[in-house]
């Protein structure tokens, strides 16, 4: 069964409720849209370009396969061994069930990574912003993140992680260079094509931003509305969507009666159930218990698995010396390590 596809399971009751809060919220992600949901052409390219991840095999059965990583096209072969499949809802253990370490995210050393292409390209990338016009906060960046990829970016309190984050779903312009992100450039990008970019790339944040008087359900089913998602659809994928973060449970439940750990699950849910191919994450563990933030670690590394391109800022050094991914590290605004399999690297 597609895991975001149609699915034969019943609706979910709260499901029911989700229509009355359409356009409630002008906190809610996507809320900016400024052409109606209804430009369809528009909506079935960008809907093409979206991942549909398929539960029996885990792969976006729509990315080309070219673009799997090998650890991706493992997880797609038929599970020989009995283990279970990374996005199986059935047999997925809570995502705060802490079981082990940071290191057994940590790259297999002999996987070998088949990247798909470039979705991020920087070319000295600045941004200034008026308040502060002597100290750029972010200056000449120059990289590309490819499709697939699993990226930290670290350094200091004030280096720029944010701005970078944030830049990345066009919150902030960038002053001067070149940004091209899921194939639009952000530089020049129109207006009315922003919410389109929007689902392209997901967001999760440290203080999860979700709507107080909204069960975890219409938190996510939220994200759907705002695009105009059919009834039927929400009342498919937010279960489905709510039973791979481990809160099949919890749907009914509103922010205040949940942990700080099961409310960032109901934040990447709401960030992931566009199936956006970019999941950017600020500081996602910032607030959460280093158990809880293991259990949210193991979440995001599972997405990544299906080819979600993940990139994290953080100042957990012991996630981010664990898991040897890339690493981005900033410092004052300038780009000053760009590893392949890197550590946190400071001392404080
Ligand atoms: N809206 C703004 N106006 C002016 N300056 C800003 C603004 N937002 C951030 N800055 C400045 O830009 C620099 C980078 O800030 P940013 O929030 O990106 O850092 P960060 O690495 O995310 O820090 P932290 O680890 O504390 O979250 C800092 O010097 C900050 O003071
Ligand atoms: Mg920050």
């Amino acid at each position: 069964m597609a895991i975001f596809g149609k699915s034969s399971r019943g609706a979910h009751a709260a499901g029911g409720r989700s229509s009355k809060s359409r356009g409630q919220s002008a906190h809610a992600p996507q809320s900016n849209e400024q052409r109606p949901a209804n430009d369809s052409r528009m909506a079935r390219q960008m809907d093409a370009r979206l991942p549909r991840i398929d539960a029996e095999s885990n792969v976006d059965v729509r990315r080309n396969v070219a673009g799997a990583t090998g650890r991706q096209r493992q997880a797609a072969q038929p599970n020989q061994t009995g283990q279970m499949n990374p996005l199986s809802t059935s047999s997925m253990p809570a995502a705060t069930e802490a079981v082990g370490s940071y290191a057994d995210l940590a790259l297999d050393e002999n996987a070998k990574q088949n990247l798909g292409p470039v979705v991020i390209s920087m070319r000295n990338v600045t941004k200034v912003y008026p308040a502060q016009p002597n100290r750029p906060a972010l200056a000449n960046i120059t990289l590309d993140i490819r499709s697939g990829e699993f990226l930290f970016l670290v350094g200091h309190s004030g280096s720029g992680k944010s701005t970078f984050i944030r830049m990345l779903n066009r919150e902030i312009v960038p002053t001067s260079g070149e940004l091209v992100v899921a194939g639009e450039n952000l530089r020049t990008i129109k207006n009315w094509r922003i919410p389109y970019l929007r689902r392209s790339v997901g967001c999760v944040f440290q203080d999860f931003k979700l709507l107080p008087n909204k069960t975890a359900f219409e938190n996510v089913a939220f994200a759907l509305e705002v695009i105009g998602k059919s009834r039927h659809v929400i009342r498919t994928q937010v279960p489905e969507v709510l039973r791979l973060v481990g809160l099949e449970d919890k749907m009914d439940k509103l922010p205040d009666q949940l942990s700080g750990g099961e409310q960032q699950r109901v934040s990447i849910a709401r960030s992931i159930v566009n199936r956006p191919p970019i999941l950017i994450c600020d500081e996602p563990t910032g607030n959460l218990d280093p158990q809880t933030s293991l259990g949210i670690m193991r979440l995001l590394e599972r997405i990544n698995r299906t080819g979600t391109t993940i990139l994290v800022a953080t100042h957990d050094r012991e996630m981010v010396d664990q898991m040897r991914r890339r690493v981005l590290a900033l410092e004052n605004g300038t780009l000053v390590r760009d590893q392949k399999k890197g550590v946190y690297g400071y001392d404080v």
